[in-house]
C-alpha cells in the first residue's frame, strides 16, 4: 500500500476503540523491523521520525525514500505513515515538502496564541496536500532530542481550542513523560485525560512516552479515547542490549561475525519482538 496520512487509520482506531503504535525511526534497521513486523501482523502504523532522527538519517527527502522503497521491497499492504515527531514550525515545512504524510507541529513551547496561529496554518498547509497534523497542549515532561519539558497537566480549555482548529490527532500532557519513568512516577492522570477527551471534539488523542508505561494504564488510556501511542526509546534499549550481549559474548570475533548483518540481527530481532508486543497490547493486528 502506497504511504498515507495517519488521519483515516486514526479515526478507525477511535471509533473501534484500539491503538495504533507510532514506532520512532533511527535508521534502515529500524524501518525494516517496523514494516516487516507490521506487515505479519496486518496491523497499521505510523513512523515517528525526530528532527534529530531525519538529520541523522540524511534529511527528510532520504528518510522518505527509504520508507517508500522499503515498502515497495517488502509488499508491505497496511497503511503506514511518515510522521514528524515534535516539528519545529520551519521543520513541519520542510518535512511537508518533503512528502512526509504526517506532521506533528509541537508549538507547546510557545505562548499558547502563538501556538494556536501557527497550528491553524499548518493545518492549512497541509490539509492542501492531504497532510494530516498533530498538536500539542501542555508540553510533555523528559528529554527528546536535547529538548526537556517539565512534564504537565494540559488545561482543556486550551484543548478546547487546538482541537477545534482542524487538527486530525493532539498529544495532551497527561503526566506522561519521554524516556525511562522514574521509580516515583505517579502514572497517568485519567482525571486528566476524562477532562480532555469531553473537550476534544471527537478528535483521537495522543500518548506520548510509551516506554514503561504499564499495559493495563495504556489500555486504559485507549477506552477513554487515545488513538495513537508513541514508542521510542524502548526499541533503543532492546536494540542495545543485544547487540552488547552480542558483543559481550564474544560473537563478533568468531568468524564472520563482525559483519554488519550479523552484529546487527539479535537487536534487529529484538525492536521485531517488542513492535509485536506493542501491537497486541494496542490491539491494532488485523485492523489495517
Ligand atoms: P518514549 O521514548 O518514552 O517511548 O516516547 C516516545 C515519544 O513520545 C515520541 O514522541
Amino acid at each position: 500500500m502506497a504511504v498515507v496520512s495517519a488521519k483515516e487509520m486514526l479515526l478507525k482506531a477511535y471509533k473501534e476503540g484500539y491503538g495504533v503504535a507510532q514506532i520512532n525511526i533511527n535508521n534502515l534497521e529500524w524501518i525494516k523491523a517496523v514494516l516487516t513486523t507490521v506487515e505479519e501482523l496486518k496491523s497499521p502504523v505510523i513512523l515517528g521520525v525526530s528532527e534529530g532522527a531525519a538529520k541523522y538519517m540524511g534529511g527528510y527527502k532520504t528518510v522518505m525514500a527509504m520508507v517508500r522503497s522499503l515498502d515497495e521491497f517488502y509488499n508491505v499492504s497496511v497503511p503506514v505513515a511518515v510522521h514528524l515527531d515534535h516539528g519545529s514550525y520551519e521543520g513541519s515545512y520542510k518535512a511537508l515538502e518533503a512528502g512526509f504524510t504526517s506532521i506533528m507541529f509541537d508549538g507547546s513551547h510557545y505562548p499558547f496564541e502563538e501556538n494556536l496561529a501557527k497550528t491553524k496554518e499548518i493545518v492549512a498547509a497541509c490539509h492542501a496536500k492531504g497532510v494530516s497534523v498533530e498538536a500539542e497542549v501542555g508540553s510533555i515532561g523528559g528529554e527528546e532530542d536535547g529538548v526537556i519539558g517539565m512534564g504537565e497537566l494540559a488545561d482543556p480549555k486550551e484543548c478546547d481550542i487546538i482541537s477545534a482548529t482542524g487538527v486530525d490527532m493532539f498529544a495532551a500532557g497527561i503526566g506522561n513523560i519521554h524516556g525511562k519513568y522514574p521509580a516515583n512516577w505517579q502514572g497517568l492522570s485519567f482525571e486528566t485525560l476524562a477532562e480532555v477527551k469531553k473537550v476534544s471534539h471527537g478528535v483521537p488523542l495522543v500518548l506520548h512516552g510509551g516506554t514503561g508505561i504499564p499495559a493495563e494504564m495504556v489500555q486504559k488510556a485507549i477506552s477513554m479515547g487515545v488513538s495513537k501511542i508513541n514508542v521510542n526509546t524502548e526499541l533503543q534499549l532492546v536494540f542495545a542490549a543485544a547487540t552488547r550481549k552480542y558483543i559481550e559474548e564474544g560473537k563478533d570475533l568468531v568468524g564472520k561475525g563482525f559483519d554488519p548483518r550479523k552484529l546487527l540481527a539479535p537487536g534487529y530481532e529484538a525492536m521485531k519482538d517488542i513492535i509485536k508486543e506493542k501491537i497486541a497490547v494496542f490491539g491494532s493486528a488485523n485492523k489495517a
